[in-house]
């Protein structure tokens, strides 16, 4: 990964939203620091858990083996980063925290399903996640199974659900989401086409679908959900969206990053799985330095989308470079 400091540094000097008023009754932007964007993150982190917390059922409901698999693998880890995106992008236009931040965790659900899945023997055959032995080593292939099947459903319940009852904006919520994780350049797709695709097989086209598609798309759900759920127009959210197209194969590059270069302790991942399993990924086809350079450049694409909202925008911008800065 590109060096932190350096990384940040070179941000702060090229990105053209440092130093503009687009709107005239915002103030001047100031890059928010690494460190800054980090403690939000565990600010949030703290607010989603609890949450996460009420909406789960008792480890010691019945059935309690299904129960007890569910929170196991919500509460391993992990950085929240769905939860966050559509709690910051509600923020962007004022809206109600209270809904934001039970969406916001219904998305952890859905995210940690994918995980539970992704590791099964049938697809990428992972015995680590979140530093922990993952789901099927644990319970057992089928408990795994019925567990990620569990956290979905239980998402969709917890979003009709939420604030006052299904309204307008939850049902295009629900049906964004929807969408998202389907098969529809959504995340199922995009996890069949990579697990029929070897790093011989495939070009450049075929993996910014695979990318855009399994990770991409959720992440600008969770953006655009957050946005759906306050009064942002039709110009807020072709923003929102621009921002969460570009972070979220900047994701993903990033990921196929860390998994040649980052270390399992941090991660909390077994690294060089993807090499080792002839995946197709951004290193592989690209090269490493390429790959940073196309990363870097997404995200400051991915800024200058917010770059209208000046200091409000201040924390997803953070947010962009963390993505790829990351060590975790
Ligand atoms: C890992 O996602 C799976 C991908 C989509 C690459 P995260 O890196 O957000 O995983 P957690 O939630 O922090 O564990
Ligand atoms: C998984 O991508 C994306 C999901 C939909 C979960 P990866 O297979 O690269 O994710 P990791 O590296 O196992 O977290
Ligand atoms: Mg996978
Ligand atoms: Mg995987
Ligand atoms: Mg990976």
């Amino acid at each position: 990964m590109v060096n932190c400091e350096v990384g940040w540094r070179f941000t702060i000097h090229n990105l053209p939203f440092t130093t503009r008023r687009s709107i005239p009754s915002e103030p001047t932007v100031n890059i928010l620091s690494p460190e800054t964007i980090r403690q939000h993150l565990e600010q949030t982190r703290g607010l989603v858990d609890g949450e996460l917390d009420r909406i789960l059922p008792p480890a010691e409901e019945y059935p309690p083996s299904i129960h007890k698999a569910m929170r196991y693998s919500v509460f391993a880890g992990g950085k929240r980063l769905r939860p966050t995106l559509c709690l910051e992008a509600g923020r962007l236009f004022t809206g109600d925290e209270k809904i934001l931040l039970r969406v916001g965790s219904a998305l952890e659900l859905i995210h940690t399903y994918s995980l539970i899945h992704d590791d099964l023997p049938a697809l990428d055959n992972d015995d680590l996640r979140r530093g922990k032995p993952t789901s099927h080593v644990v319970f057992g292939e089928a408990t795994a199974i019925l567990a990620g099947d569990a956290l979905l459903t239980l998402a969709f319940e917890t979003i009709a659900g939420a604030g006052d009852g299904a309204s307008d904006r939850t049902l295009r919520v629900i049906h964004e989401l929807a969408h998202a994780i389907g098969t529809i350049r959504g995340m199922v797709g995009g996890q069949v086409v990579d697990l029929e695709t070897t790093n011989s097989s495939g070009d450049s086209a075929r993996l910014e679908y695979i990318h855009s598609a399994k990770t991409g798309a959720f992440m600008r759900a969770a953006l655009r959900s957050g946005a759906i759920l306050t009064p942002a127009d039709q110009d807020d959210l072709a923003r929102v969206t621009a921002y969460g197209e570009k972070i979220g194969l900047a994701f993903q590059i990033a990921d196929d990053l860390l998994d040649v270069e980052g270390s399992q302790a941090e991660l909390g991942k077994t690294i060089g799985k993807d090499e080792q399993q002839h995946k197709a990924t951004y290193p592989a086809l690209h090269g490493i330095e390429a790959s940073k350079r196309i990363a870097s450049r997404l995200v400051e694409e991915a800024c200058a989308a917010l770059e209208p909202y000046g200091a409000r925008a201040q924390v997803l911008q953070g947010i962009a470079h963390y993505i790829v800065d990351r060590r975790q």
